[in-house]
């Protein structure tokens, strides 16, 4: 297993337009913080699989934490948009849920930096945590060699999802291996008049550049945009960011007021033939219950595996601290990571799991981990702090009007020299 520990840190300072999902399941405790057995547990999965997740591992919870309760604090919107806005003011206003899903790798180093977070290493130790999770994977949670936050997943973002008919009815008999392949099916889709490319917002394009910088960089130079050691400014990049406008080209014009599952419902309902998306999606098209769907590295990543995992923290001041530790230890245990899991589309980061238990796209996902080059995702967190993630995204929105390649280039050289610390 081959990691990079991502990049330094930087605080985010986004405006705030909300979407609260914040139901209440646990079947009777509302107000935080009146009650001392409510575990507030923030995240942004509140629809389809990534819901269907979150269900399993409150099951595992109920099992393994009878005497305390799970308070959904969900808050609805795509990686995070909304709610890491939300858990910014809450964190800034003194008023932390009891834990908050947090990327691991330099989105976390954020928060560990910001001092916002508690050391979790004797607890690692009581629960027999050091020898579950990779040393990668470890070495991304931990920071002067403590470690903060205990990670439920390994998720893979380079992955083109397609819809089979869509995609065999415009003529395409084989998968696209590289970017000259893709743009011939892309074509080819265009001619049958569907939207050859799905695509979203912001970071959904964020991550479509970053398959394209993969494909033309090489995984290795690709690693050096988040260490300072590839220049954003390099011919190279002017290469992948021609090849990323042609792409464009063929995605939906509406694309700025989509979240993934709006560009997941084109392909769905036959609309689209591909979509570039996280393997999130594996698990949200099975709990919709579409059934022609197909899934491949992005065409010229090769063995690529660009990788983030989901962890849950001990915030600093939380409300319940003993009922959040009882969480962390359900979502570091095989129990809790095969009933989470098995549902959301990624795999468990502990490393004694039983491939058998998983659906078959886990499986073979699994296995392309084990043999795979591990890359890490600007667009969640592995590679990114905060406010370099927050400055590419949207020097890639305005592009996405302007098509100003130049610009985007210039920009984004800008950012990595405000937010990246050369190794
Ligand atoms: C998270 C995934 C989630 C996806 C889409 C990613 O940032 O790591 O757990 O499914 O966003 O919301």
């Amino acid at each position: 297993m081959r990691f990079t520990k991502g990049a330094a840190v930087a605080a985010a300072g986004l405006a705030v337009s909300l979407l609260v999902a914040g139901c209440d399941t646990s079947g009777g405790a509302t107000a935080t913080g009146g009650n001392t057995k409510e575990v507030e547990v923030f995240t942004w999965w509140a629809d389809g699989g990534e819901k269907a997740g979150l269900d399993g591992l409150v099951g595992q919870f109920k099992t393994d934490c009878a005497k305390f309760e799970f308070k959904n604090g969900a808050v609805a919107g795509g990686a995070g948009a909304n709610a890491k806005q939300v858990l910014a003011s809450r964190l800034q206003t003194n008023d932390p849920p009891s834990t908050f899903q947090a990327h691991a790798g330099a989105e976390l180093t954020d928060y560990i930096k910001a001092g916002q977070v508690e050391d979790l290493s004797a607890d690692y130790k009581t629960w027999g945590l050091d020898a579950a999770f990779p040393k990668g994977l470890l070495d991304s949670l931990t920071v002067d060699g403590k470690v903060y936050s205990v990670p439920a997943n390994i998720h893979r973002a380079n992955v083109l999802w397609s819809n089979k008919k869509v995609v065999a009815a415009a003529g395409i008999t084989a998968a696209p291996k590289n970017l000259t392949e893709l743009f011939a099916a892309l074509d080819k889709l265009k001619a049958k008049g569907v939207t050859p490319l799905a695509l979203g917002k912001d970071w959904t394009q964020l991550m479509l550049l970053e398959s394209v910088l993969i494909s033309d960089l090489g995984p290795d130079k690709f690693k050096g945009l988040w260490d300072g050691s590839t220049d954003f400014a390099s011919a190279d990049v002017t290469k992948a960011l021609g090849d990323y406008k042609k792409l464009i080209g063929y995605a939906n014009k509406d694309r700025d007021t989509f979240d993934w599952t709006d560009a997941e419902k084109l392909v769905m309902d036959g609309k689209a033939g591909y979509q570039l998306m996280g393997d999130w999606e594996a698990a949200d098209l099975d709990t919709k219950g579409f059934k022609d769907y197909d899934h491949i590295a992005f065409p010229g990543n090769d063995t690529a595996f660009q990788w983030l995992a989901d962890s849950f923290v001990l915030p600093k001041g939380g409300k319940n601290p003993e009922g959040t530790k009882c969480w962390l230890k359900t979502v570091g245990s095989a129990a809790g990571q095969k009933a989470f899991n098995t549902k959301k589309g990624s795999i468990p980061a502990r490393t004694d799991a039983t491939a058998a238990d998983y659906p078959a796209y886990q499986q073979s996902a699994m296995a392309e981990w084990k043999t795979g080059v591990v890359v890490p995702s600007c667009a969640h967190g592995s590679a990114c702090s905060q406010g370099m993630q927050g400055a590419v995204a949207s020097a890639i929105g305005k592009f996405s009007s302007d098509q100003d390649a130049a610009a985007l280039q210039k920009a984004l050289s800008e950012a990595q020299k405000q937010f990246v610390t050369k190794k």
